[in-house]
């Protein structure tokens, strides 16, 4: 049984997430996704519209998701890997180029995945900005 874990805030769910979800999901058995929440995003100056539950709850629902935990530090990724016995990490490969998880490869496979082009949530909200 291989146990995946991939990050993210997941907010006005798109297609982006659903292809990221489902190629992590076929890297494994089981797919653990730690879902950022409202305390996190603000320390990063971000506001989801959905909050933490609202994004969970929808995360919950998708059949390639097996189980949501939350996401509050920068910290807690060695902890999720050993607490929830994760045999692969999946990141977007906008974090490819960055040195800053490696120390993870002691533990589990880390993997970073293409990105879908042309769609993303700051997107959506800009594009809509001046509806209605
Ligand atoms: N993702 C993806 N393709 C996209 C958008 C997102 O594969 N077009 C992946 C990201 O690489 C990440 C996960 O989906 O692994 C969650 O991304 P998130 O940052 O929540 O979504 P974005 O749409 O990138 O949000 P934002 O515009 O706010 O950065």
């Amino acid at each position: 049984m291989k146990r995946v874990l991939t990050y993210g805030t997941f907010d006005l769910l798109h297609h982006g997430h659903i292809r990221l979800l489902k190629r992590a999901k076929a890297l494994g058995d089981y797919l653990v996704v730690a879902v950022s929440t409202d305390e996190f995003n603000a320390g990063k100056g971000k506001t989801s519209y959905h909050d933490y539950e609202t994004r969970k709850e929808i995360l919950e629902s998708i059949r390639f998701v097996d189980e949501v935990i939350p996401e509050s530090s920068w910290e807690q990724k060695l902890d999720d890997v050993k607490g929830h016995g994760i045999d692969i990490v999946v990141m977007g490969d906008d974090w490819a180029d960055s040195d800053r998880f490696d120390y993870l490869e002691e533990y589990c496979e880390l993997v970073f995945l293409p990105r879908t082009e042309g769609v993303s949530t700051s997107e959506i909200k800009e594009d809509l900005g001046g509806a209605g």
